[in-house]
């Protein structure tokens, strides 16, 4: 079953001047590890905002989980429940620790104190930095940075993980490190994981490849 379907998605920005989306049908499965690639500029990231809801199409549909976003009142709920998001750069709170920054999306959570804190305790270990709870993001290294990013776009157990090159900001061991945690991720939960990339190598660990040139996606299409 389709998790995430678009039908002629089309994004402009300053009146029209600038298509940065032109046309985009996608269907992505439940569980699916898909890589989207594609030069700068060709529309990846303005297509993970479409369907993470970070913002809205000129035109076209975006359903997700069943829900098309154009009705949906309560977005807000919607990116907290479904998606979860890590961008490049990691927008850690400087001032937080790797544990307090990890329960920032659990703000309207109904956990309690202490499971709040149990929860983001159990991801900080999974991503190996369970011995970093307290350590201020200054204190940590570009890649346990990235990966408490990853640890708090999991707190809320989305059902969806979109990255928009996570692996841009770190060097080629921690890139590694960070995609076999993604991909472990999406193996052991069945989270669909969508990945930005302008690393081959990364993409190629994909279940498959959405290539995105111009804004329209010019290979990776379901076969029909
Ligand atoms: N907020 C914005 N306002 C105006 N133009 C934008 C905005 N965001 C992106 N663009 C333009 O839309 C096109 C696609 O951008 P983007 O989706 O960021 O590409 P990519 O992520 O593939 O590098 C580019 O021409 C970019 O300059
Ligand atoms: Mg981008």
């Amino acid at each position: 079953m389709s998790i995430i379907t678009t039908r002629n998605v089309v994004k402009h920005y300053d009146d029209g001047a600038i298509k940065a989306l032109d046309g985009v049908d996608i269907d992505i499965e439940e569980s699916e590890f898909v890589a989207i690639i594609g030069p700068s500029g060709s529309g990846k990231s303005t297509l993970l905002h479409m369907l993470g809801a970070l913002d809205k199409p000129s035109s076209g549909d975006v359903i997700v989980d069943g829900i098309n976003l154009a009705e949906e009142r309560d977005l807000a709920g919607f990116r907290r429940r479904t998606v979860g998001f890590v961008f490049q750069l990691h927008n850690l709170i400087p001032t937080l620790n790797a544990l307090e920054n990890v329960q920032i999306p659990l703000v309207e959570s109904k956990l309690s104190r202490s499971e709040r804190r149990e929860r983001a305790t159990e991801l900080l270990e999974q991503v190996g930095l369970g011995k970093r709870l307290r350590s201020i993001p200054t204190k940590l290294s570009g890649g346990e940075r990235q990966r408490v990013a990853i640890a708090r776009a999991l707190v809320n157990r989305p059902r969806i993980l979109i990255a928009d090159e996570p692996t841009g900001a770190v060097d080629s061991e921690n890139s590694k490190r960070i995609m076999q945690l993604l991909k472990d991720i999406n193996r052991t939960t069945g989270m669909t994981l969508l990945v930005v990339t302008h690393d081959p190598e990364v993409a190629t660990q994909a279940d498959r490849i959405i290539s995105v040139l111009d804004g329209r996606v010019v290979q990776g299409v379901a076969a029909a």
